[in-house]
């Protein structure tokens, strides 16, 4: 191999090498965690059936400023609306979940639109009480991560000082409090991770994406002389 061969090959392996250790193993685009999370915390979060009492721990504490569209939670203000439910049905995509064997509808997800008519003026009065419309959490896992909505839904001013989302959960009064956080964390994971099953679906997908690619470059690579004999060299 010629000198000139000798620094291609380096350098394209060096680039293909970077380029996977980027995305596989350093990725510098997905959030890094710079918020503590205990042990005990992290656990909890970890685990499918925390999620599913999170769920509740949701309903309960966050649906009267929060909703959760893609799972089909809406403000407890506009679920009380007695035209809520037929919207729901006729406007919205059933959300199906497996218990017990069997599919069942968890909650409907209705277009942001159709929502946001139907919740003006609660979202306006939610405005004029706490200076902003509380976001919806469909997506908020993905954009903070676990330490940071473990440390701001535990204590919210200490994470964004001045903010006017109330603390909830009190350790002082109520042993459960952190226990009861992690919970919810989970719960808001779990809408964003895709089940077990299809994640692996997933992998399996992007090996062979790769697979396919290794396979044909060292096709190329066994006949590259006949090619370029068939094309005048
Ligand atoms: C009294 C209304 C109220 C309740 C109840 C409430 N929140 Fe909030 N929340 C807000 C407001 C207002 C904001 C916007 C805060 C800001 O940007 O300053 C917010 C923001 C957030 C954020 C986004 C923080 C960020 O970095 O942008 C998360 C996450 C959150 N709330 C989670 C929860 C969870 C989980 C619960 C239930 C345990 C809950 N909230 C209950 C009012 C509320």
């Amino acid at each position: 191999m010629s000198t000139w061969g000798l620094i291609k090959t380096v350098f394209f392996t060096a680039v293909t090498v970077v380029f996977f250790f980027v995305i596989w193993i350093y990725n510098p685009f997905a959030p890094h965690e710079e918020y503590e999370l205990p042990d005990e915390a992290e656990k909890i979060i970890g685990d499918p059936k925390s999620a599913v009492e999170g769920r509740e721990l949701f309903k309960q504490n966050c649906t009267s400023c929060h909703s959760l569209r893609y799972d089909g939670l809406y403000l407890m203000s506009v679920t009380a609306k007695p035209e809520w439910s037929s919207i729901e049905k006729t406007q919205g995509k059933p959300i199906l979940e497996r218990k017990d064997g069997k599919l069942k509808v968890r909650g409907y997800f209705v277009p942001r639109d159709v929502y946001e008519a139907v919740a003006v003026s609660d979202l306006q009065n939610l405005k004029a009480s706490l200076g902003k419309v509380p976001p919806d959490l469909s997506t908020m896992y993905l954009a903070r991560g676990a330490g940071y909505l473990y440390n701001f839904i535990s204590d919210p001013q200490k994470v964004l000082p001045g903010t006017s989302m109330p603390k909830l959960f009190f350790p002082e009064y109520d042993k459960e409090a952190p226990q009861k956080v992690a919970k919810i964390v989970a719960y808001l994971r779990s809408v964003n991770e895709p089940p077990a099953g299809e994640k692996a679906k997933r992998a399996l997908m992007g090996v062979v994406t790769i697979g396919y690619f290794i396979l044909m470059g060292a096709l190329l690579w066994i006949y590259r002389k006949r090619i370029l004999k068939q094309v005048g060299y």
